[in-house]
Parts: structure tokens; sequence; C-alpha cells
């Protein structure tokens, strides 16, 4: 499989302002409380150290690490987790932070584990929304960028664990022809 990086999306300037913006927001919303800022592992931990960082609000910080049930690519919508929190969040503002909302499988069930824990509140920000995509209803608080139905790497987000370092959001584009050709 060939993979090539064909365009720019969102360059790092225009990541960085966005992410700036959406801490204003959190900042604002989160005023006088102390949110625990969960990071679903490994696609968020690099949007995750920006917004934290931007925030003028303290916060925590801890990870989950999730699969999907089954083999292949196509999300089976049966979430498991392989790293839970360390942290109890009974009573807790908790701010899940994610790379990227695709079907909404991932996240609406997240959702749905973390509010049998009964925080007092649970809220989610994702750097990118592919709303097309959506297989169950799932809304984000609050969202970075919504995109279309294109694969995208970069700034955290991979292919087969390759890509996560670039800077920017960019697209990827597969096609079955080999590498080495
Ligand atoms: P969902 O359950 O389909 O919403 O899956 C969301 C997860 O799919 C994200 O956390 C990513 O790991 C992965 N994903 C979906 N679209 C992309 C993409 O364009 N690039 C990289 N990962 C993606």
């Amino acid at each position: 499989m060939k993979e090539t990086v064909t365009e720019i999306l969102f360059p790092k300037e225009a990541i960085g302002r966005r992410v700036r913006e959406l801490a204003g927001q959190i900042s604002r919303d989160y005023e006088g409380r102390e949110p625990l800022i969960v990071g679903i592992l490994n696609g968020a931990f690099i949007f995750m150290a920006d917004l934290i960082r931007a925030l003028n609000v303290p916060c925590r910080v801890d990870f989950v690490r999730l699969s999907s049930y089954g083999a292949g690519s196509v999300s089976s919508g049966e979430i498991l987790i392989g790293k839970d929190l360390e942290m109890p969040i009974l009573g807790c503002d908790v701010l899940i932070v994610e790379d990227i909302v695709d079907t909404g499988l991932t996240l609406s069930r997240l959702v749905e584990i973390l509010r049998k824990r009964q925080p007092a509140s649970l809220k989610v920000c994702a750097l990118l929304d592919k709303q097309e995509r959506r297989r169950v209803p799932f809304t984000a608080d609050y969202v970075g960028f919504f995109i279309p139905d294109r694969f995208v790497v970069g700034y955290g987000l991979d292919y087969n664990e390759k890509f996560r370092f670039l800077p920017d959001v960019c697209v990827l584009e597969t096609s079955s022809e080999r590498e080495d050709i």
C-alpha cells in the first residue's frame, strides 16, 4: 500500500489559533472550577497538550485508551477500555478530549461508560468532526473544525501509527500500488 500526503488541510498556525479560541471558550465555561481533562490515547495527546496550556483555569489530567472489539478497520461499535482512568470521577467536572469524531461510536460509548461513574458534568471537545460519517447520533460540545469525509493525519492523528508527528493536519491518500516499485 502506498500512502501519500496530498494536501495540508489545516496548517499549524490555523490549528494554533483555533486551539486558543477553544481554550478561551472552555475557560469561560469552567470559570471557578477545576475540570479533569481526559485525553483519549494516542490521537489526542498533542491537541490536549496545546489545549490545556492555553486554558485560564486550573485543571487535572488523566487518560484512557480504547479499542474496538473485533478485527478490521471498520469500527464494530463494541468499545473496550484498554487503559482506564487512574482517578475516580464521581462529582468531578470531566472534559473528554479527542482527536476526531467519525462514526461517533467511540465517543458515544465512552460517554455512556463514564456517565455511570456519576461525574458532576461530562463534556466532549474534539479537534475535528466528520459529521457526514455518523452512524450513531453524537454531538461534541466543542469542535475545532468540521471536515469533509477525507482521511487525515498529523497533529497526533495517525495511519497505522505513522504521521502523528506532522505539525499540520494533512489529507492522506492510499493506493494499492506497492511502495517498493
Ligand atoms: P469513531 O468511533 O468512528 O467516531 O472513531 C473515532 C476514531 O477513529 C478516532 O479517534 C481516530 O482514531 C479514528 N479516525 C477516524 N477518522 C480518522 C482520520 O481521518 N484520521 C485518523 N484517524 C481517524
